[in-house]
């Protein structure tokens, strides 16, 4: 069978979306002052926050959310399709990476772009990505869902390591240009991390129009949304009979897939890794 992943600068990535041309196109990217990027490590919450952008950006303009793909309202900096939707985005842009901070366009860096990092708990992360690997036609098998955990741990999944991309991000010199925010603090209080987007994109949203876009972006409406639930996408390449895209939308799901040694086997490597760094972590793992 033809190989699963391409590799660049160490990650792994699917060549159904990504080549070489659309990595140098995004190494090329023209970034605008007043672009905004939600950039996250896979399955950390990225549609949520591609569904959210828009919203926040357009002051609550409905319209883009029933005629346009969610990937097309706020493409992928590293993906083939930003070559061909480019022109027709509308302004101010929302883009969404996966990239490591490293990895971003020298234009990135000298602009005053502004970057949402959504962070996820890893534990919830591994189990979301085994699941998405069945469904998801062109990644590889995952396996039982031990051999898919040392995977993870090693690095050798999409975008590699899950501590590398935090760390990365958490070391990001980006002053008032980032905004941290977690999954966690989504599922627990939408509307006041709307809120806080608001502010930093220097919006200035009413609580009728933030109570709106909550309501769009709940997982029941993103669920039933054609335009946001990947259903358009042909069964070869997401299957979501196996398992569908917005699968249960909570924290703390890991707690039905983990036994007590992978627990601990997963906590003490992550802990590991993070050992004698400056941040900490907002969840605990053990
Ligand atoms: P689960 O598999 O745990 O349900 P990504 O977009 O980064 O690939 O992340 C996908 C995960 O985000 C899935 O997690 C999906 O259900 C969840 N998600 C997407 N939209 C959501 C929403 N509106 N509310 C809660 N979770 C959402």
């Amino acid at each position: 069978s033809s190989p699963k992943y391409i590799r660049y600068h160490g990650l792994l990535l699917p060549p159904s979306a990504h080549s070489m041309e659309s990595l140098e196109f995004a190494q090329n990217f023209s970034v605008e002052d007043t672009d905004v990027f939600a950039v996250t490590y896979p399955k950390s919450g990225t549609i949520w926050m591609q569904e959210i952008l828009p919203l926040v950006l357009s002051g609550g303009d409905l319209t883009p959310i029933q005629t346009i793909p969610n990937w097309d309202r706020v493409p992928w900096l590293e993906e083939k399709r930003l070559a061909l939707i480019v022109d027709q985005l509308a302004s101010p842009r929302a883009l969404v990476t996966h990239f490591p901070y490293h990895l971003m366009p020298p234009s990135f860096l000298t602009s005053k772009a502004k970057v949402i990092y959504v962070m996820r708990n890893p534990k919830d992360i591994v189990v979301s990505s085994y699941y998405f690997h069945q469904m998801a036609q062109f990644l590889e098998d995952p396996g039982t869902f031990d051999e898919f955990m040392e995977k993870f741990l090693e690095g050798r999944v999409l975008f590699g390591k899950w501590t590398d991309h935090v760390k990365s991000w958490r070391h990001a010199e980006l002053g008032d240009r980032i905004m941290y925010i977690t999954y966690e603090e989504m599922v627990q209080d939408l509307p006041a991390v709307l809120r806080r987007i608001s502010d930093f994109l220097g919006r200035n949203l009413s609580e009728d129009t933030i109570h709106k876009i909550a309501e769009h972006c709940s997982f029941k409406t993103m669920k039933a949304n054609s335009m946001s639930n990947f259903s358009l996408v042909p069964k070869l390449y997401m299957d979501s009979d196996k398992s569908p895209f917005l699968r249960k939308g909570v924290a703390g799901d890991w707690k039905n897939h983990f036994n007590s040694e992978q627990l601990a086997r997963f906590t003490s490597v992550i802990y590991k890794e993070l050992e004698g760094e400056s941040f900490s972590l907002p969840w605990s793992l053990d």
